[in-house]
């Protein structure tokens, strides 16, 4: 079984490069089946959950080139079949972004329920609601969320909590229904801004992202383009924690800093210096760091994606600190992993955990209870006396581009091993 083995105890020291954002691309890829000729994208994070999606594309006869595992050509006009059944979905969520695609393109999509999830119900019921709105037929049958539209018409919808799927999905349906859609209180974040750029640049029509309302005059057409990812807001700011965590000093490198506010402010507050650049932040971490209250919001509010990791900091600082999740119901799952650690953190009533600074992190062994929070055990473990394995590491796949080797470039003493003997080969190994 593989999985990650360290020893605790080195700071987080040199320089790193960000790839490009998963969420984004994830959101990118979709669309680009949209298109009427070749879409070619750049800076793609080589990371599992878009192998997933890619080959969901090839599922329903796509055609998908790829130039090396960062650039690959989509060719949406090879599609043969509206049906991406449940294999794909089980493994990637996001596979519901070919619902609004497929839905704005043929005007029929069938595409497995997504399920729940390790951190808590995530309905799609605001994603149902806006192509209900923009005239298409949605039914739940046999596990398929079933969309069929005549015509898709542009309406005014108002979404009742600010969702990034939703707010992808219907703006994608809507960049070809007829007339105007107005899409309110949508999600803010830099995914959903990337995504609205590439169908622009598609030949789409919209406007406002990036703010609470989004208008959109449908087109009949959109056409093949180039585009590059941003890069991943979530994965430099893991890295930034991982030089507070470890009272580290690392520069990370093909970031956008204004993405990255509120968690520079966070940092700040717990004492680290951070230093912002055009296209890259210095992080240097401090002896002791102090203790903060954090609440997961939308963007640009502090990302529930980080909240797992700003947790594993604070479990080291002085003081207490308060951390309330706001966006999802059951992400905490993580807490007892770290217990196993040493830290001191209760949670209350499932959204609320407090979390009590300890002096030191003991290493343990551990389970990823999911992307973000196998990420945050890393951190905790090399930050921590001794040594700890994380295990359940096809979490951290989904979404960290080479971690390992990331990692120990900054120094960490990292080793990714397939066997439990590998694993105790690491742990006999003498340390000069
Ligand atoms: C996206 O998920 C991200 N995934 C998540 O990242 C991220 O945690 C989340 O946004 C919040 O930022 C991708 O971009 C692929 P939402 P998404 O719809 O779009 C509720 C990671 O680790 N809701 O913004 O599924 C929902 O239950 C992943 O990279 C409804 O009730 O999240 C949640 O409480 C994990 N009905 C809240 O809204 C709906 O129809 C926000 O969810 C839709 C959402």
């Amino acid at each position: 079984m593989e999985q990650y083995v360290m020893r605790g105890g080195n700071p987080l020291v040199g320089e790193v490069t960000i790839s490009g954002a998963k969420n984004a691309a994830l959101g990118l890829l979709a669309a680009a089946i949209m298109a009427d000729s070749a879409v070619h994208i750049d800076n793609l994070p080589d990371v599992s959950d878009i192998r997933n999606l890619l080959s969901a594309i090839e599922g329903i006869g796509g055609t998908v080139t790829k130039a090396d595992p960062h650039t690959v050509t989509v060719d949406g006009t090879t599609i043969r079949s509206l049906i991406v059944d449940n294999s794909y979905v089980r493994k990637m969520r996001a596979s519901y972004y070919l619902l609004g695609a497929l839905l704005g393109r043929f005007r029929h999509a069938e595409v497995a329920l997504p399920g729940g999830c390790n951190i808590g119900a995530r309905p799609i019921d605001q994603h149902i609601k806006g192509f209900r709105a923009l005239g298409a037929q949605v039914d739940i049958e046999g596990g398929m969320v079933i969309c069929r539209a005549k015509k898709l018409t542009g309406a005014h919808i108002y979404l009742d909590m600010v969702s990034v799927g939703a707010t992808i999905n219907i703006m994608m349906a809507a960049s070809m229904a007829e007339g105007r859609t107005i899409l309110e209180n949508v999600a803010k974040e830099p995914h959903v801004v990337d995504v609205a750029n590439l169908l622009n640049r598609m030949g789409a029509d919209i406007r406002g992202a990036g703010t609470d309302v989004i208008r959109i005059r449908g087109v009949q057409k959109l056409h093949g383009c180039e585009y590059s990812v941003i890069p991943d807001q979530i994965e430099a700011g893991t890295f930034m924690f991982g030089a507070a965590i470890t009272r580290g000093d690392i520069i990370v490198r093909n970031v956008i800093p204004r993405h990255l506010e509120s968690i520079t402010s966070k940092l700040r507050e717990m004492g680290c210096e951070v230093t912002e650049f055009d296209d890259q932040v210095r992080v240097v971490g401090k002896p002791y760091l102090e203790h903060t209250d954090v609440k997961t919001l939308p963007y640009p509010g502090f990302p529930t994606d980080m909240q797992p990791q700003i947790t594993a900091t604070l479990s080291i600082a002085r003081g207490t600190s308060v951390i309330r999740e706001s966006i999802f119901e059951n992400r905490f799952k993580y807490v007892d992993e770290l217990a196993r650690m040493g830290a001191q953190i209760k949670v209350e009533s499932g959204s609320v955990a407090v979390v009590r600074g300890v002096e030191k992190l003991t290493g343990a062994s551990v389970k990823a209870p999911d992307l973000r929070a196998g990420a945050a055990l890393v951190l905790a473990g090399l930050a921590a006396e001794g040594t700890t394995t994380v295990e359940e590491i096809h979490y951290i796949d989904r979404g960290y581009e080479i971690f390992v080797e990331k990692l120990a470039g900054l120094g960490a003493d990292i080793k990714r091993v397939s066997t439990d003997r590998e694993a105790a080969k690491f742990n006999l190994r003498v340390v000069s």
